[in-house]
């Protein structure tokens, strides 16, 4: 029992935001701090914390409280464990009413297996920095590698004896149980029941979850024999699991965090070079490839990876895959190669660690754009070839789950691979219509998608009907956003003759879509614009006689625009309603790849048409905010700019959501 004077002292002590930051990665937003839950998983933060009140509190799972519950439900501890945990951060002596016997015999056999492993680190580092064999052979070895001692302290390297039990004589003369040394795999029990060493004669590299404690081991062979496996690794235990482990971590964190950028490396010895050069927000996947969890982790301290590469060409290709995984989890990625099948640790010591930094800073690439240089010089001038690139590419961009990321990479491999971006958003739709119907979410009948929702019962034309899927419009404060937005960007220039050309070319169709029954796409398509203001004058002449003629009962024909007694209209009208598309077709053509035809699949064009033009209006309303917020300093303006934001980013997400999934069903 923990006595009440040290718990209150605790509490006294502990600052939420220390004691949360040591594991989230925090920032501020108003009065309080935000950042993603480590409870669950999630891309856009939900998890709060306030400050003043000493608390925590996910909007997303639910989860809540204060120090004390932080530490219980994150690391799995009883009350008295947590309350000890914080005593430690905090220096704070732990008086206990009744000693409970802290020896090797504790109850928790999980914690057994925590002890049992320091020990066995402890002892290793002891072994080599003591031991006649440790000092000879293992702190030579590292010395004669290049690495500085304080390195090899700061990792608590060691060396395990070249004998079959030195490791069970020392831990079971200490008091240690052989059943924890077993459970550990620090030691392994043959057929005939005799227990020798896992680890013998190679020097070792314990590993630390991320909070300090040392759960595994890598032990790296002395030998050159071929027929010895170069690394040992311990086993999976109760307290070791590979897949949700990161070598480095735990040294790492915090400069991961003051960086925001975290260096991925492969292997136990580039970690320990990185962090000789000075950098220390690097972390290798040892032992096994990469894994969804190992990112999410990296994920919970920075959205920016950047992985260093040894230059070996076969090594690239194949990791390629490997690092769309990383897009996939919402973080950004960039690469770094060495030259001449260097790797990071051997470049290091190659070139000095003021170099390798330099080095590093300046040759990081972009992976996906790398990935399309590679992947186009290996392609050479083959146009099928390239077709597949292309392919390759926006598979790699559709991982991207923000789309407006996404949308940029499409902007930047457009220039890149020379194809006409609206090619790419093509391809990048594509994918994610399969993908959206691999994951069964797709299936028809159901009325499920948004699109269906949104549109029940609107078979007859009404001036202002609740446009799909954008709540946005309905908040009168967004709304006089539109009105006041500035002069139109090329973009939203682009997209507004996009819809005028659509009105034109099938203004008059009759469509039968989900719920709406036997209707004018020119009725359709200006019921949805009910809430968007155009930008260009031309285009909003155009609609604004389109919305008045139908309001007026005739549906405009296509003619009466080219004809219009407006030269500009009508030049406008006649440059829309001959194919703008022609040269992209004939691209098609020339590289065999498809042939579009737009008609066919009339409802994904309009509606790309029409959220397109929308989510153009709703980024660059984002844009302004953001620039709003740099410059504002009122604390309650910023506040309300920043919600403002939230709200419009969400619209923005359900648009790009109904671009991404729905459109070419
Ligand atoms: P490397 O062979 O690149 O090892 O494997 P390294 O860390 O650069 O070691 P040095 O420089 O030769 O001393 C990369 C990582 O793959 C795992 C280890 O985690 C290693 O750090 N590995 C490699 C194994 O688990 N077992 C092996 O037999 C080899
Ligand atoms: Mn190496």
């Amino acid at each position: 029992m923990i006595n009440h004077d040290t718990i209150t002292k605790i509490m006294e002590t502990v600052r939420i935001e220390e004691v949360v930051g040591d594991f989230v990665s925090l920032k501020k937003r108003g009065t309080s701090l935000i950042g993603n839950c480590p409870f669950h998983n999630e891309k856009t933060p939900s998890f709060h914390v306030s400050v003043a009140k000493g608390i925590y509190k996910c909007f997303g799972c639910g989860k809540g409280g204060d120090s004390v519950h932080f530490i219980m439900d994150h690391e799995k501890y009883s009350y008295p464990e947590a309350l000890k945990f914080l005593a430690q951060k905090y220096n704070i002596e732990v008086e206990e009413t009744v000693q409970s016997p802290q020896n090797i015999e504790a109850q928790n056999a999980r914690e057994s297996l925590y002890i049992v492993s320091e020990y066995a680190a402890n002892y290793f580092a002891n072994e080599m920095w003591v031991g006649e064999q440790g000092r000879a052979i293992g702190l030579s070895y590292f010395k004669e590698r290049g690495f500085r001692e304080d390195i090899v302290k700061k990792f608590q390297l060691g060396y395990s004896p070249d004998v079959w039990d030195a490791l069970i004589q020392s831990a079971v003369a200490a008091g240690h149980k052989e059943e924890y040394l077993e459970k550990t795999g620090l030691s392994i029990r043959n057929d005939k029941g005799k227990l020798y060493d896992r680890f013998r004669g190679r020097v070792m590299f314990p590993i630390h979850n991320f909070t300090g404690r040392v759960i595994g081991f890598g032990g790296r062979t002395l030998k050159t024999d071929k027929n010895v496996p170069k690394y040992v690794n311990s086993p999976e235990s109760d307290i070791y699991h590979k897949s949700n482990v990161l070598y480095g971590l735990y040294h790492a964190k915090k400069a991961i965090r003051d960086t925001d950028n975290c260096y991925l490396v492969e292997g136990y010895a580039d970690v320990l070079a990185v962090h000789q050069a000075g950098i220390e927000n690097v972390v290798a996947s040892s032992g096994t490839s990469l894994t969804t969890e190992q990112i999410r982790l990296i994920g919970r301290f920075s959205q920016n990876v950047t992985i260093l590469y040894d230059g070996d060409a076969a090594g690239i290709k194949a990791s390629l895959r490997g690092l769309d995984m990383i897009l996939e989890e919402g973080l950004n990625v960039k690469v770094v190669l060495f030259p001449d099948g260097h790797d990071p640790d051997s470049y290091m010591h190659h070139v000095g660690s003021g170099e390798f930094k330099k080095y590093i800073e300046n040759n990081r690439k972009d992976f996906i754009l790398y990935k399309a240089s590679i992947l186009l010089k290996e392609a050479g001038t083959d146009p099928i070839k390239r077709a597949g690139i292309i392919r390759d590419i926006v598979e790699s961009i559709a991982k991207i789950p923000d789309d407006i990321k996404a949308s940029i990479f499409i902007r930047e491999c457009s220039g890149l691979l020379q194809v006409e971006e609206r090619i790419l958003l093509s391809e990048l739709n594509k994918i994610r219509v399969a993908k959206f119907k691999k994951s069964g979410a797709g299936s028809q009948g159901q009325g499920s998608s948004s699109f269906q929702q949104q549109h029940q019962g609107q078979n007859q034309y009404q001036p202002y009907p609740d446009g799909p899927p954008d709540n946005l419009f309905e908040n009168p404060d967004a709304a006089s956003e539109f009105i006041e937005a500035p002069v139109a960007e090329e973009n939203d220039l682009l997209q507004e003759q996009e819809i005028v050309r659509l009105l034109l070319a099938y203004g008059h169709e009759l469509v039968s879509w989900d719920k709406i029954d036997n209707m004018y796409i020119g009725s359709f398509i200006m019921q949805n614009l009910a809430d968007v203001s155009f930008q260009d004058e031309l285009c909003k002449k155009v609609i604004d006689t389109y919305r008045d003629e139908i309001e007026n009962g005739h549906l405009p024909v296509a003619s009466q625009f080219i004809n219009n007694e407006d030269r500009k209209i009508a030049e406008l009208a006649i440059t829309l309603s001959t194919s703008p598309y022609s040269l992209s077709e004939n691209w098609y053509n020339k590289h065999n790849i498809y042939v579009r035809d737009e008609s066919i699949n009339l409802k994904a064009t309009i509606l790309g048409g029409l959220y397109h033009l929308k989510k153009g209006k709703v980024a660059r309303m984002l844009m302004d905010i953001a620039k709003e917020l740099k410059t504002e300093t009122d604390p309650v303006n910023q506040e309300i700019l920043m919600q403002r934001f939230i709200f419009i980013k969400g619209v923005e997400k359900e648009i790009s959501k109904f671009l991404g999934t729905v459109i070419l069903k």
